[in-house]
């Protein structure tokens, strides 16, 4: 069917609105560069998106429009790999580097110094992706080495990943492998929500990297901070490389995420620096070339100095054959390349005993065991406690109480029970499982179908009454700041209280009948009760705790809404033009709002004089209207209040910078926020210049 013109004006526009995109995508994401500010970059995404929905059978799988996730899958399928994904041998110390390079020296049967590339060993998730002609048509995970899962819809989320090579002669088959990771920093911020949000946490970086690849629903995935850095081809037609230095510059020409390459006399002197610092931020030129075993023993021993300073988990490094001829003689050993070794540093880890598992009713009702262990020492710390997340954890890693564990922690990161040490095991030992009653109330709790989570759903039990009021109390809710941990457990143990509005109802005697009480206390914490009645709206709606609404989308509704009335009667729909709230979310929230007991319980704080004042009347200024700032370092003022600050003038304090942001805001020494800022090139204020901003 012959096309019409006005058809072929709009193919045009369509193909130019990608090319833009993409290229801004790679500034952004591989590059680390942007040339535009984040609404011009929304104005292309839309017009795109745009177009495409008005004439269908334009849309291409390699549009950037593909990115943000597609409909959910019922599962996976399952792909051979053209060549199997191989592992490698392991060497722990210089020494055994040092026997590998003379393996390799009596194979060739030649004393000739080998040159070697050596890269870090990435503690993330391998994925083959399968670029035909260019176009990524498949995105493969590893599996059991010879076949893998196609999560390809999953990858095309990964910003960092090209949906097309880049170049215009791309070659017919290229199988790009690599590692998908979380940054530590990432990782940690995800926890924070997923707690807040009363959605399970995951153990460590990796696991978190794994389990939203591994997502049945594409959207959820999107929103997951994954990054990837490919290190090794796969099968090949239409292009050869002669060595593992120019492959990687050749994945970098394609537009492919790399790390990049440097000097090791570069790398030491930053190891020099950095001593023991923690994450620092990159770009950093972590991948190196040397000349011989030396200096792969160098590189091996400089990275292990840099460990802790790294963005991203690494186990280790890899030293490789740096010629591929060369690779190509060494060959195989059993299932592994002769030509390269994973050198492995020295676990941080311990082995401590299980005294118990307790189970802690939190303010959703979810039940998390945490294990209780015999203190010890590991990675610069004392451990005690480590949680175990969830039922299938524990049956994942089968621990039980008395065991001999081996635990980790590496970093910032939570202690993590890795394994079992089962040659320690008592013989009469049974396996763990979650009570199947709430241990606070005694009700039975529940699993939802397809959720990992334990619940007690008991709207009185006085576990999550007490979470649920420690959260009301707090000092981003309704700062009530007198009334700490343990009062809160004695009023409710003593039935003075069981919901948030009972605090406004207490007296002086309710208080004073708790034991150990002094008046003087007493009074204090109700005047702090009296002095909580008129929050901002935002910290208002967060204070109730409903499921998915942080302090972000709290504030989000606060300033979309204006009042808990017009809050209270949204529909599903309206909703969902709040920035930050999905279907999932908005659903929830009607749910949560036509429940009649919250309904009773807002009227009653309303009714006792909890007066929330709008976000129009609670702002200072709209002088930070729709502003992104970033605090770091010390400031004159508590950091929270800074927060405050900047809201109250119309702005929004986010926790990380990105392209979004307007302005880092720094005081004395800040941290690495700060060098992304230069980075990034967001201006930076000091704190004279802020309260320019805002006088
Ligand atoms: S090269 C023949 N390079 O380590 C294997 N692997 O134990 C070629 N890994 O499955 C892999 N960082 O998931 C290579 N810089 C790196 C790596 C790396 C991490 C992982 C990879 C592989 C495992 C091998």
């Amino acid at each position: 069917m012959a096309k019409s013109t006005g058809t072929s004006n709009v193919e045009k526009k369509i193909a130019s609105l990608k090319e833009q995109i993409r290229h801004h995508d790679r500034l952004y994401y591989v590059l680390d560069q942007p040339e535009i500010t984040d609404a011009q970059y929304d104005e292309l995404f839309n017009e795109l998106v745009r177009l495409e929905k008005e004439h269908p059978s334009l849309l291409t799988p390699d549009s950037p429009s593909q990115r943000v996730g597609g409909e959910a899958l019922d599962k996976f399928t399952k792909r051979d790999h053209r060549l199997p994904m191989l592992s490698l041998q392991n060497t722990y110390s210089a020494d055994e580097i040092s026997e590998f390079d003379q393996r390799l020296k009596k194979f060739l049967s030649s004393s000739q110094d080998i040159s070697y590339f050596c890269e870090p060993k990435l503690d993330g998730l391998a994925l083959e992706l399968v670029y035909e002609n260019g176009l990524l048509v498949a995105a493969l995970t590893r599996g059991d080495g010879q076949t893998g899962e196609d999560v390809l819809s999953n990858v095309r989320t990964i910003r960092s990943i090209p949906l097309r090579l880049r170049g215009a002669n791309p070659p017919k088959l290229l199988e790009v492998r690599g590692e998908v990771l979380m940054f530590k920093s990432d990782f940690l911020e995800l926890n924070e929500e997923q707690e807040e949000a009363g959605l399970p946490t995951f153990a460590n970086p990796r696991n978190a990297a794994a389990g939203s690849l591994r997502q049945l629903d594409p959207r959820i995935t999107a929103s997951r901070p994954l990054r990837m850095f490919c290190y090794a081809p796969g099968a090949t037609e239409g292009i050869e490389f002669k060595s593992q230095h120019e492959m990687l510059q050749v994945f970098a020409e394609f537009g492919l995420p790399t790390l990049s390459h440097g000097s090791l006399k570069a790398l030491e002197q930053l190891a020099a620096k950095v001593k023991g610092e923690r994450s620092l931020r990159g770009p950093f030129e972590l991948l190196c070339q040397v000349t011989d075993c030396k200096g792969a023993i160098s590189y091996y021993q400089t990275i292990e100095k840099l460990r802790h300073a790294l963005p991203f988990e690494i186990d280790g490094v890899v030293i490789k054959v740096n010629n591929f001829d060369l690779q190509v003689e060494l060959g195989m050993v059993a299932r592994s390349p002769r030509w390269a070794s994973a050198a492995k540093f020295k676990p941080e880890q311990a082995t401590t005993v299980i005294e118990e598992i307790a189970v802690r009713v939190g303010r959703t009702g979810a039940l998390t065991p945490v294990a209780i262990m015999k203190p010890v020492r590991v990675g610069g710390v004392t451990v005690s406690h480590a949680t175990l997340h969830n039922q299938d954890e524990i049956d994942r890693k089968d621990v039980r109480v008395g065991d001999t564990v081996v635990i980790h922690r590496a970093g910032d990161v939570i202690p993590e029970v890795v394994s079992v040490v089962l040659e320690k095991r008592a013989k009469d030992s049974k396996p763990f499982r979650i009570p199947s009653h709430c241990p606070a109330c005694g009700e039975k709790a529940t699993q939802i179908q397809g959720e990992v989570i334990t619940r007690c759903t008991n709207r009185h039990c006085p576990a999550i009454a007490v979470e649920g009021l420690k959260h009301f109390v707090s000092r981003r809710a309704m700062d009530i700041d007198k009334l700490g941990e343990k009062i809160i457990e004695q009023l409710v143990q003593a039935k003075l209280v069981s919901r948030f509005s009972d605090l406004y109802r207490l007296s002086l005697n309710d208080l004073l009948s708790l034991e150990r009480q002094g008046e003087k206390s007493a009074k204090n914490i109700l005047e702090s009760i009296d002095q909580s009645k008129s929050p901002p709206l935002a910290r208002f709606i967060h204070a109730l705790g409903l499921r998915f609404v942080g302090e972000a989308t709290a504030r989000s509704l606060a300033d979309h809404f204006g009042s808990i009335e017009a809050l209270m009667e949204a529909s599903e729909e309206s909703l969902t033009n709040v920035p930050d709230v999905g279907p999932k979310v908005a659903s929830s929230i009607v749910s949560e709002l036509s429940n009649p007991q919250l309904k009773k319980e807002i009227h009653s704080l309303l009714e006792l004089g909890v007066k929330p004042i709008s976000s129009a009347k609670s702002r200072a200024s709209s002088k930070l209207q729709a502003m992104n700032i970033v605090v770091t370092g010390t400031l004159p003022l508590d950091r929270d209040d800074v927060k405050d600050l900047i809201v109250s003038h119309g702005g929004r304090a986010t926790s990380s910078v990105s392209k979004n942001t307007n302005y880092v805001l720094a005081g004395d020494s800040p941290g690495s926020k700060l060098d992304k800022a230069r980075e990034l090139g967001v201006p930076i204020i000091s704190w004279d210049e802020f309260q320019r901003l805002i006088e």
